[in-house]
C-alpha cells in the first residue's frame, strides 16, 4: 500500500508569526509531498515494500541511498508537523520528560542552549534532536534526512534546518529560526507522546 501525505494537524496561518503560511504550504504541500511521491517510486522491487515506514528507515540505511532518504525525511517530517502548534515553545515541559532533562542534560536552560547550538552547528542541511538512547537523554544533530532511529536511538523532538525550514520567513538567519521555534512553537505534548512510544 502507497504512503500518503498525512494533512497538516492545524491551519496554514496557525503557527504566524513564527513560520508562515507561504513556508508551510512550500514545506508541507511540496518538499513533504515530493518525499512521499519518491518513496513511493522507489520502493517496487526494492526489496523493502511491505514494512513499515519505520522499519525502512533503519533497514535501508547505507543499503538504498534513494529509499533511505525519502522514507527518512516521510518519518521525519510526520513528526515535525505535530512538534509544532499555535502558542507553544516554551518552559512548558511535561514533568516526566523535565526530570529526565535535569538526570541528563544539566536542566532545561542547558538543554535549550545545547539543543539551539547543535542546529546552529549541523553544517548544511540536516536536523537536530532529543533523543533517547539506552534509557538516556542526549542531543544529536543529523546530515540531510538521517535520523536518531539510524544511531539506535528514538526521536523525542527534532527540528528541521533544511534551508527550506527557514529561508522565507528567516533568510539565512538559522540561529533567529532556532529560537522562535524553541520559544514558540515546540509542542510538548508529542514530545511527551514520542516518549510513551519509545521502544522499551
Ligand atoms: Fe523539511
Amino acid at each position: 500500500m502507497a504512503f500518503e501525505l498525512p494533512p497538516l494537524p492545524y491551519d496554514y496561518e496557525a503557527l504566524q508569526p513564527y513560520m508562515s503560511a507561504e513556508t508551510l504550504h512550500y514545506h508541507h504541500d511540496k518538499h513533504h509531498k515530493a518525499y512521499v511521491d519518491n518513496l513511493n517510486k522507489l520502493l517496487p522491487g526494492s526489496g523493502f515494500e511491505g514494512k513499515s515506514l519505520e522499519d525502512i528507515v533503519k533497514a535501508s540505511f547505507g543499503k538504498n541511498a534513494g529509499v533511505f532518504n525519502n522514507a527518512a525525511q516521510d518519518f521525519n517530517h510526520i513528526q515535525f508537523w505535530p512538534w509544532m502548534k499555535k502558542g507553544g515553545g516554551g518552559k512548558k515541559v511535561p514533568g516526566s520528560v523535565l526530570a529526565l532533562i535535569d538526570r541528563d542534560l544539566g536542566g532545561f536552560d542547558k538543554f535549550r542552549n545545547d539543543f539551539i547550538e547543535a542546529g546552529k552547528t549541523q553544517f548544511g542541511s540536516g536536523w537536530c534532536w532529543l533523543a533517547l538512547k539506552n534509557g538516556k537523554l542526549e542531543i544529536t544533530k543529523t546530515p540531510n534526512g538521517e535520523n536518531p532511529l539510524v544511531q539506535g536511538g528514538w526521536p523525542l523532538l527534532g527540528c528541521d534546518v533544511w534551508e527550506h525550514s527557514y529561508y522565507i520567513d528567516y533568510r539565512n538567519e538559522r540561529p533567529k529560526y532556532l529560537e522562535a521555534w524553541f520559544d514558540h512553537l515546540i509542542n510538548w505534548g508529542h514530545v511527551e507522546e514520542m516518549f510513551a512510544l519509545a521502544p522499551k
